[in-house]
This record gives C-alpha cells, sequence and structure tokens, in this order.
C-alpha cells in the first residue's frame, strides 16, 4: 500500500468586488490560513472512499459510476463533482480513501465549498500535472453543474493562487491576476455574525437572473455590452428597465469601480481611502444589491464607530456569514471586545473573531508538515467577553 499523503486548500476572505465574478468583473479576496486538509491512501477495492470528521459520515463510489454520477445534495456533492469533472476531463482516478478535516467554518461566507473542492481536485490528482487555471475552472464547473449553484469563479481561484502577505486582484473574465500587497499598519479582522439565513441560495440566482436582465436591456442600445463587466453609470441610468434591476446593476458597476479605486488606494497605503471604500460597498450591498440582513449591519454599524476600525462590510454570498475589517493593528483586541460585547447585547449571540492572515493557496503539505488541529487556532480569537 501507498504511503498517505495531504493535500490543503484554503478559505478566502473577500476584501472588496462582491457579487462581481458571475458578471467577469473584478475581485480582491485573500486566501486564509483556515483551510480543508485531506489525508488519503490507496483503497484496495474499485471504488473511491471519503470520510467527513465534521459530519462523522461515509460514502464510497465504484469508479467506474463516477462520469455518470449524480448529486445526492448533501456534503459529498462537492468532492464527487470535482471527481466527475477530472474523469470528464480525462483523469484516471486511482481507489482511494479520502479523509477530510477543515477549519474552515461551514456557511459563514469564508467559502469552505471552494476549499473541499479544490482539495479534493489535488487529492484526486495524486501530485499529477493538471494546470492550475484548469484545476480552479474545474471545481467551479463542480458547482456549477453538478451542485448546480450559478456561482463565479473567485471562490475557486483564490483557492488555488492564494498568496502569502498579499490579495490577489482577479479579472474574472480573462482569468488574469496579480498580487496586491497590503499596507503593513492594518490587520484583517473578520467578525462571524454566527447566522446564514436560508434565503441565500435562491436570492443568489436571483440575483445572478437579474443582472442578466440587465445586460439584455442594455445591450438593446449598447450592443457592445457582453456582460455588466463592459456597463457604464451612463448606461445604467439612462436604460430603461425595472427599478430593481437599476438598483442591482448600478451595485455591479459601481463595486467594480470600487476594487480599482481600492487596489490604488492600498498600494497608496492610504488607510482612510480603504476604509471609506469598504463602508460604500457595504451600503451598496445593503440598499442596492440587498443582500445584507439585520445581523450584518449591525456589525457594520457598530464597527465603524470603534476606535482603530478604518472600514466595515459583508464579505462573501450574502444574508449571513462574515463582516470583514480594515483594524489598527494596536486595537484588534479592543475592536474584538466592544463588538462582541455589542452584538452579544443586541442579539444574545457570541460572534467569532477571525484574524485573517493572507496564506498561500492549495498545495501538497508534507507529512511532517501537517497541522494537529487543537494547535492550528493561532488565527482565531475566540473572545468571551468580561
Ligand atoms: C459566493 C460565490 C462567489 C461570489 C461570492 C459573492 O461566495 O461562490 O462566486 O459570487 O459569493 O461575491
Amino acid at each position: 500500500m501507498n504511503s498517505a499523503r495531504t493535500f490543503r486548500a484554503p478559505g478566502r476572505v473577500n476584501l472588496i468586488g462582491e457579487h462581481t465574478d458571475y458578471n467577469l468583473g473584478f475581485v480582491l479576496p485573500i486566501a486564509l490560513d483556515l483551510a480543508t486538509y485531506i489525508e488519503t491512501r490507496s483503497a484496495s477495492d474499485n471504488r473511491l472512499h471519503v470520510h467527513s470528521a465534521a459530519k462523522g459520515e461515509d460514502r464510497s463510489w465504484p469508479l467506474e459510476s463516477i462520469a455518470d454520477a449524480k448529486p445526492a445534495h448533501c456534503w459529498s456533492d462537492y468532492v464527487l463533482g470535482v471527481a466527475r469533472e477530472l474523469v470528464r476531463a480525462g483523469v484516471e482516478i486511482e481507489p482511494l480513501h479520502l479523509d477530510i478535516r477543515s477549519d474552515v467554518p461551514e456557511g459563514s461566507g469564508l467559502s469552505s465549498s471552494a476549499a473541499l473542492e479544490v482539495s479534493s481536485a489535488l487529492a484526486l490528482l495524486q501530485g499529477r500535472h493538471f494546470s492550475r487555471v484548469e484545476i480552479a475552472t474545474l471545481c467551479r464547473r463542480a458547482e456549477t453543474d453538478f451542485v448546480k449553484m450559478p456561482c463565479g469563479i473567485m471562490d475557486q481561484f483564490v483557492a488555488v493562487f492564494g498568496h502569502e502577505h498579499a490579495a490577489i486582484r482577479i479579472d474574472c473574465r480573462s482569468l488574469d491576476y496579480r498580487t496586491v500587497e497590503l499596507p503593513g499598519n492594518v490587520e484583517i479582522v473578520a467578525v462571524n455574525s454566527m447566522v446564514k439565513h436560508e434565503l441565500g441560495a435562491s436570492a443568489y440566482r436571483t440575483r445572478v437572473e437579474e443582472c442578466g436582465i440587465a445586460v439584455d436591456c442594455i445591450k438593446a442600445f449598447n450592443p457592445q455590452v457582453r456582460s455588466l463587466r463592459d456597463a457604464t453609470p451612463e448606461m445604467i441610468e439612462k436604460t430603461p428597465m425595472p427599478r430593481v434591476v437599476t438598483r442591482r446593476a448600478r451595485h455591479i458597476v459601481s463595486e467594480n469601480l470600487r476594487v480599482e479605486l481600492f487596489v490604488s488606494a492600498a498600494e497608496k497605503k492610504n488607510l482612510v481611502r480603504m476604509g471609506e471604500l469598504f463602508n460604500e460597498s457595504h451600503r451598496s450591498m445593503q440598499h442596492d444589491y440587498e443582500i445584507t440582513c439585520d445581523e450584518v449591519d449591525f456589525l457594520v454599524d457598530a464597527a465603524v464607530g470603534i476606535s482603530g476600525c478604518f472600514g466595515a462590510r459583508m464579505t462573501g454570498g450574502g444574508f449571513g456569514g462574515c463582516t470583514v475589517n480594515l483594524v489598527h493593528p494596536d486595537f484588534v483586541q479592543h475592536f474584538a471586545e466592544t463588538i462582541s460585547a455589542r452584538y452579544r447585547e443586541r442579539f444574545g449571540i457570541q460572534p467569532a473573531i477571525i484574524r485573517c492572515i493572507p496564506s498561500e493557496g492549495a498545495s501538497e503539505v508534507e507529512q511532517d508538515k501537517r497541522p494537529s488541529f487543537s494547535e492550528k487556532n493561532s488565527t482565531l480569537l475566540h473572545y468571551k467577553g468580561k
């Protein structure tokens, strides 16, 4: 039997550029040091076996059934969907046991699903060469075609291409990307509202459809527009379309611009401007795209009034999950204590506070460098209150 190997793929926090990826625009995520780890061993039968430590559940499939696999509407679809895409791309999958562990909190907007997809792809490839862009696009296809979630490319892309010490600015049309260094005197702190409203998945689909309607309306007068990436603020305001569609399109067009402004503010180390753009992005998601909820709106309103916080916004798909905050390093503990106390007082919920450390994208992990999960929580500031 071959010896065990371990593969890792990170979660992410998106700094700015929300819902712009499926509109072929710009995003600026960082990969986190919270990640999914898959340990693999050869299997002696002709099957693929998966075990999830978090769920305490096992699944297994005969290898010859994978090409025509159907979703079972549970966690293992992310693994099986990736396996199916790999087989369809001509990869021969070996009989394997996959043992999955993760410290990316689920349903928190930190992209635990892309971390599972990308770590599964590496685990199933077993070190065989495969283009990294192709890994990201294939994992996204697993999510859109198998899991049936019409997401963009951001999460899978940053899980593959994440960088230590930097955010990555992705052009979601060309898939060109570059690293963006963040100023040294700021920390990125995520606050998990610990809520995820059911509405999320269906509202995400509705937003994708509304953006499609906006493109059709604009195209009638501007045939060169292929996606909202190509639209300008004037086009949005001048094109006759349903009021709600105008607001959705306005968020996307203004958010794409904010990504570019944020990148240039970060390069100039202008923290005040970076913070303002965070706040503007949140208001645009709250009022025009309508993907926030009371809990995250409260967290943002509270954050912007705490000393040392430059700006705050919701991150990820929406309807709960995390906010992301730019905080002066000397004020992180004060920030964590104050926001936790206010949130507990208002909603009776203890939020998890996560110090976000930009980390490397997916890779194989040497056996002696595998993390011990009990020690690997240096990024979590589980502030318990006084
Ligand atoms: C989810 C999707 C991403 C992206 C974000 C919103 O995380 O998976 O593709 O659309 O929402 O920015």
